[in-house]
């Protein structure tokens, strides 16, 4: 499904260049349910912006379905990253006056849908990541940070992506609201055939994934991990 081939991103930091991205490779399947682990400042938010092209890469590709990345060009590379990537990140990103609901129904302006179209399917998808049926309507800064991903994990399903990248999703989340994203993510890459790939530093998370990979010095390492 996507395949990483020799990534690399550096940075100048003053008169010295970082390379917190330094010659990563990888690749996952279909509905892999997979995470990354490494510490502060190890490169896992730079790693992440280059499979969802939100950055380019100083050298190397990421191949998606057989689509070289590195080939693209912008307004290809804004479709990848709006038709094909869902992002949920720690902070949630919602526009907080907006609805649950209205905040699922933007990323479908893009795609075209009508707006009865819209929000029967925003409607459905805040069913699927069970968010209680009488704060559909409810703005996104009166819920808790719990509900507040679950919208947020609606909203990255909105235009049925390939890939859903989680950025510590769990990181603003006490443990037991944490589990149950986590459930909820690796349930959607179980049912639904969506590859998910979570960035965190908590092992015990990371140990409900898959597959597990460690970052560190720049490069990826797979650990042999069975699900506990
Ligand atoms: N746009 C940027 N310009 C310069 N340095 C950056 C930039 N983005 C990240 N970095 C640096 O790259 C390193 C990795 O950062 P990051 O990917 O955010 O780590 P993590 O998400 O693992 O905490 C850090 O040293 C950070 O300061
Ligand atoms: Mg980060």
């Amino acid at each position: 499904m996507i395949e990483v081939k020799d990534l690399v991103r550096q940075f100048k930091s003053g008169d010295r260049t970082i390379k917190p991205v330094n010659g990563v490779s990888f690749e996952l399947e279909r509905g892999a349910f997979a995470s990354i682990v490494g510490k502060s400042g190890s490169g896992k938010s730079t790693l992440l912006s280059l499979l969802g092209a939100l950055d380019k890469p100083t050298s190397g590709d990421v191949v998606v379905d057989g689509v070289s990345l590195a080939s693209l060009p912008d307004a290809k590379l804004t479709a990848y990253r709006r038709r094909d990537i869902g992002f949920v990140f720690q902070q949630f990103n919602l526009v907080p006056n907006l609805s649950a609901l209205e905040n699922v129904m933007l990323p479908m302006e893009f795609a075209g849908l009508g707006r009865t179209a819209r929000r029967t399917r925003a409607q459905a998808l805040l069913e699927r990541v069970q968010l209680d049926p009488e704060k559909h309507v409810r703005k996104a800064n009166r819920l808790s940070g719990g509900e507040q991903q679950r919208v947020a994990i609606a909203r990255a399903l909105a235009n049925e992506p390939k890939l859903i990248l989680a950025d510590e999703p769990t990181g603003n989340l006490d443990e037991q609201t944490g589990e149950h994203i986590i459930g909820l993510l690796s349930s959607l890459a179980e049912e639904h055939g969506t590859t998910v790939l979570v960035v965190t530093h908590d092992q015990g998370l990371a140990r409900k994934t898959d597959r597990r990979f460690r970052l560190q010095r720049g490069t990826l390492n797979e650990e042999a991990a069975a699900r506990s």
